[in-house]
């Protein structure tokens, strides 16, 4: 099984890595079965499976059911990835709440949690490191604050919001954080904040430099009408289907030739 000090090391070792976002059994075998170390059970599911047009409804029991349907399906690998599950909005906007919302996702059989936010979530990630459970923190655009944002916009571009991401990147790290996420920064700040990680970094829309890049299954198979520009469609074309498909997004992110600079913001 994938775990988060196989992780760790291969950064050390400064091998790439991925991960996909994909919520049921069937696809989280493959996944694992195609050799990505990371299956993410997103609240992007809120808009990918139930048609919303935000994350913002997903609940903590529905993410807890998702967990469970993608876990089972990884556990029948041969060797299992691990699973990250998503805490939706508003489940943990309190360390108490964070605790009894990672709680119903381990026990649904996710391996970590991940969390979007900065400094601010410090004092869950030290609660939820300490009786057990890795985090996994999600900073740059975090779509459960479209609100705040005024629409799903590219972060880190003026300098104060680069110089505040760097900051709570290091706090969420010294607090005790496993990994991080950035989604949707200028491919140089992610450069920036990998370098300065002591813990992996997963990227998305956040160019090159990150140490791992993840993709929502229903984009990287095409199923996007309107696919943002850090999407790659690896099905289109591929004469091998859906697993081969997988196979061919893993060697890409490996050898480094995704993401090209056509997918990045600069
Ligand atoms: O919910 C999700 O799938 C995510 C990824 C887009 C990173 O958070």
């Amino acid at each position: 099984m994938i775990t988060i000090d196989a992780l760790h090391q291969l950064k050390a070792k400064g091998e790439k890595f991925c991960c996909i976002a994909a919520y049921d059994a069937a696809f989280a075998r493959l996944i694992a079965a195609a050799g990505i170390e990371v299956v993410l059970v997103g609240d992007s599911l809120g808009m990918v499976l139930q048609g919303r047009d935000s994350t913002l409804p997903v609940s903590i029991d529905e993410m807890a059911y998702h967990t469970r349907c993608a876990a089972r399906g990884n556990a029948a690998a041969e060797t299992p990835a691990l699973v990250m599950g998503d805490m939706p909005f508003m489940s943990y906007g309190a360390p108490e709440q964070a605790l009894q919302s990672a709680a119903a996702l381990m026990r649904a059989g996710a391996h970590c949690v991940k969390m979007e936010g900065g400094a601010w979530l410090c004092e869950s990630i030290r609660q939820l490191v300490e009786r057990g459970v890795p985090v996994c923190a999600h900073l740059g655009l975090t779509p459960q604050s479209i609100n705040v944002f005024s629409g799903f916009r590219v972060q880190g571009r003026e300098a104060a919001s680069a110089e505040r991401m760097l900051k709570d990147a290091a706090a969420v790290e010294e607090a005790g954080a496993s990994l991080l996420l950035l989604e949707c920064i200028p491919a140089p700040l992610a450069a920036e904040l990998s370098r300065k990680a002591g813990v992996p970094v997963i990227g998305i829309g956040a160019g090159p430099g990150a140490d791992a890049q993840v993709l929502v299954l229903h984009d990287m198979l095409g199923l996007n009408e309107r696919p943002p520009r850090f999407v790659e469609d690896f099905l289109s074309g591929q004469p091998g289907g859906i697993p081969a498909a997988l196979r061919a997004f893993r060697d890409a992110v490996k050898s480094g030739a995704f993401p090209a600079p056509r997918h990045c913001y600069e």
